[in-house]
């Protein structure tokens, strides 16, 4: 059975998280104590010992608005629902803590995101470049 739960956000865990999702470190000790200087929250998708999703966002500083800025399963467990409940629950969440946007970034060679971004009514709201190429800005109100 698949539980998510929330974490401490540590530099180590989520240096762990990144490795174990991304192949490569993500978070910088800098990100990680500027997530720590607002609201935040890291929620971790187990099944028994093993963890096997992550998804961590933070307040923008746009106010109101909360940044959901890393997360996915591992290939194993993917096309299961987990991202999609970790994105509930982290939206479940936001909407209490009174935030009233929600959205994340991403690039054109992840469709699997934006796909699932689409089937829970987040929205293209803009376009910027970056040194990694075209950043898609998805929102959704909460
Ligand atoms: C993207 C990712 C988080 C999806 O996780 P998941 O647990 O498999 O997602 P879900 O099972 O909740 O799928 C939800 C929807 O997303 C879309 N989706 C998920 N994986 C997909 C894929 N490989 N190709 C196309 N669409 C996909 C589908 O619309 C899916 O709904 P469906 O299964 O009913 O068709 C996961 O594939 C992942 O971690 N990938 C690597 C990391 C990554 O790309 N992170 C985002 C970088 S910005």
């Amino acid at each position: 059975m698949i539980v998510i739960q929330p974490e401490i956000v540590t530099f180590e865990r989520v240096a762990e998280l990144d490795l174990m999702i991304f192949g490569e470190l993500i978070a910088s000790t800098q990100k990680v104590d500027k997530i720590l200087s607002v609201q935040h929250l890291l929620l971790v998708a187990r099944e028994g010992d093993q963890t096997v999703g992550f998804k961590l966002g933070y307040a923008d500083d746009r106010p109101g608005h909360f940044h959901s800025w890393l997360g996915g399963v591992i290939p194993k467990y993917q096309r299961q629902g987990i991202a999609t409940e970790l994105l509930k629950k982290q939206e479940e969440w936001a909407r209490t803590k009174g935030f009233r946007t929600i959205g994340f970034n991403t690039f054109a060679e992840f469709p699997a995101i934006q796909a699932m971004g689409d089937k829970n009514g987040y929205r293209l709201v803009r376009t910027t470049n970056s040194l990694m190429g075209q950043k898609l800005w998805f929102e959704k109100l909460l």
